[in-house]
């Protein structure tokens, strides 16, 4: 079959014979997404990468079963990625979806979309509040806007560096929309922070909200999610003493597989309702060398359809 395949992690993947995929459950790709945790594998930089090429990326994506089902499915860590022509699937990783999805859509962004939803309902067990989405201007942040607000936060603010993007976000329902310099006087007293960027601009949000806060006994639980601006962060201890700050994790791991998918059919029923805003670039599974180095446009994903 034909595939993206990566033969170092120094290069962008070529489109090339690979070959097929072994398993009981063979399906046919119709669409996966592009998206930051994609490179990270095929550069061999994720915490679950083990180094083994050649590889094909992709780590979920949109499939047709051979009975006609359309399947929204995660690819096993160590398997055949899902920019391929065919790919095996693990149905404890699958969701059946409901009749009429846009699988362009769900591709797009299941991914980003579960990133802030999962945090929400199985890390921080949200029941409404305030919630600060830092680094709100990417396909996640601005996903994380719409369900913060999905799922009853009281007031959402969306923090960025993007002044133009953060434009969009009041659009798309956050209450304030803020840059990251003025995260403190509009996110002084929120319950939870989203965090999309880690590194200097949380090291600097984090000191400034807690220091900026009415009640340093109100708990703030900050949600470590992604690290687009660095993978470490200096903590000063006293930021442990002098508030309630419970700092945690969402992910592959800290949310077991079985929960994670537990949560997709609810999240594949409100992407195909059109209720959220994503914006998909499609592009073919030929192409994906071209569509691997070209700067990414901000809020759009790129999926490659086979
Ligand atoms: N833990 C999970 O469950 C989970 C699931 C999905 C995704 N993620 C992670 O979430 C993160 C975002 O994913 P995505 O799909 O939204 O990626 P994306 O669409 O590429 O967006 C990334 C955003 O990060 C911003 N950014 C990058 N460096 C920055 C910096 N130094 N300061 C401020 N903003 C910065 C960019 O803003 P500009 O427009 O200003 O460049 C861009 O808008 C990634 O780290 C991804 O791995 C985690």
């Amino acid at each position: 079959m034909y595939a993206a395949v990566v033969r170092s992690f120094d290069e962008p993947p070529t489109y090339d014979v690979f070959p097929e995929p072994a398993g009981p459950d063979v399906v046919e790709v119709v669409a996966a997404g592009l998206h930051p945790r994609v490179r990270s594998a095929a550069n061999g930089t994720h915490y679950t990468s083990e180094g083994s090429l050649p590889m094909v990326p992709g780590i979920d994506g949109v499939a047709r079963t051979a009975d006609g089902d359309l399947l929204y499915f995660v690819a096993d860590d160590n398997a055949v990625g899902t920019m391929a022509e065919r790919a095996a699937v693990d149905r404890r990783r699958a969701v059946v979806l409901p009749a009429g999805t846009d699988p362009v859509a769900v591709a797009a962004g299941m991914n980003p979309a579960m990133s802030s939803w999962v945090a929400l309902r199985r890390r921080a067990n949200f029941q409404g509040g305030s919630v600060l989405v830092l680094g709100a201007t990417g396909n996640a942040g601005q996903l994380a806007v719409q369900i913060a607000k999905h799922l009853g936060a009281s007031k959402v603010i969306g923090a960025g560096r993007d002044s133009a993007r953060l434009k969009l976000l009041t659009t798309l329902g956050a209450d304030e929309a803020v840059t990251l310099d003025a995260v403190a006087e509009a996110a002084a007293n929120v319950d939870v922070v989203l965090d999309y960027l880690w590194g200097e601009p949380t090291e600097q949000a984090m000191s400034a909200i807690l220091h900026a806060r009415s009640d340093r006994a109100q708990p703030l639980t900050w949600i470590q999610i992604g690290s687009m601006a660095a993978r470490e962060l200096t903590l000063p201890s006293n930021l442990l003493r002098a508030a309630a700050l419970t700092i945690i994790g969402s992910g592959q791991g800290s949310v077991s597989g079985r929960d994670i998918l537990a949560e997709l059919p609810e999240l594949a029923t409100l992407i195909t309702s059109g209720a959220l805003d994503i914006t998909p670039r499609t592009v073919p599974l030929a192409d994906v060398q071209h569509a691997w180095t070209e700067p990414p446009r901000p809020g759009v994903r790129v999926v490659l359809i086979p």
